[in-house]
């Protein structure tokens, strides 16, 4: 038996949890295998994409910025990641590279089991995309309503999501647009950055008061700790990005392996980092 070879390709790189969680995954069923961060600068995508197939990569995982640019250099391309544009996990498959984007799938596994039938989301960036293209397939969603600050990346936002799922964005400073969403959404999820790095939330204490006491509170933003979104959450049922995180890496362990991963070794090593 060889050894196989994973990595991840991404600018920057070093703050990725993916490779300690791939590798404990990999280790817990004994499959022999090594999971490697690369840190790839643009000037130079083409030559390591080039690279991974001379040494003949068993798969790997592509982040920013490079999820879409990866498309042009893969065999095959899955429906739904042709769909939106971006493909985070490669598989080398009989001699060929399959894409596929695991982030969608990864938010809606991840979630508490419930009927999630009004979705209200903050942002409208990639992560946003993936989780609506994935919200439109799933049992029980009945309506989507996007919010996203009016900024000069508006017009291009609305368009994309209006190709890719029909719906109308929404200026987040509408208040009685916003009003009217919250009121009736049984899940709320921030993909902004806002509250990444300080105690900003993208909504207000008094409209995060809005929602009903059972509406479930997601943040896909994963640090250790809370952010301010989520506080203002109170009792309500909340979870932040580390879910997430690992149902995509899961997701991506099964597209390779064939084989479930242990989740929750997967989480003791994100958490112990
Ligand atoms: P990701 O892949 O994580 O979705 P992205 O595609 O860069 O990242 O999208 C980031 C989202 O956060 C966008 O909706 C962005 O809005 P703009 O395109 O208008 O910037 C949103 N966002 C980032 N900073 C924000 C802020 N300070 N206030 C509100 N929204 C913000």
């Amino acid at each position: 038996m060889v050894r196989k070879l994973y990595g991840l390709l991404a600018n920057p790189v070093a703050h990725s949890k993916s490779p300690v969680m791939q590798q404990a995954a990999f280790a817990a069923l004994s499959y022999d295998a090594v999971y490697v961060p690369f840190d790839v600068q643009p000037e130079m995508f083409a030559t390591a994409v080039a690279g991974l197939r001379a040494i003949n990569v068993a798969g790997f995982n592509v982040s920013m910025p490079y999820k879409q640019r990866i498309m042009a250099y893969l065999d095959e391309v899955d429906e739904d990641a042709q769909t939106l544009q971006s493909v985070n996990t490669v598989v080398h498959q009989n001699g060929k590279w399959l894409g596929y984007s695991t982030d969608g799938l990864g938010f809606w596994r991840s979630l508490p089991a419930g009927k999630y039938s009004r979705v209200v989301i903050l942002g409208a960036g990639g992560a946003a995309r993936a989780i609506i293209a994935t919200g439109l397939q799933q049992a029980g969603v009945s309506e989507i309503t996007v919010f996203n600050r009016v900024s000069m990346n508006f017009t291009e936002h609305a368009t994309d999501l209006r190709h890719l799922a029909d719906i109308e964005l929404q200026d987040l400073a509408d208040e009685s647009n916003l009003a009217k969403a919250l009121q009736q959404a049984d899940l709320l999820v921030n993909t902004t950055s806002v509250g990444m790095r300080d105690a900003t939330s993208p909504l207000t204490r008094e409209q995060m008061a809005l929602l009903s006491d059972q509406a479930t509170v997601v943040d896909i933003i994963y640090r250790d700790a809370p952010t301010t979104f989520l506080e203002l959450a109170g009792q309500r049922p909340k979870q932040n990005g580390l879910p997430m995180l690992i149902a995509q890496g899961a997701a991506s362990f099964e597209i390779w392996t064939g084989m479930q991963p242990n989740i929750a070794v997967m989480q003791r090593a994100v958490k112990k980092g």
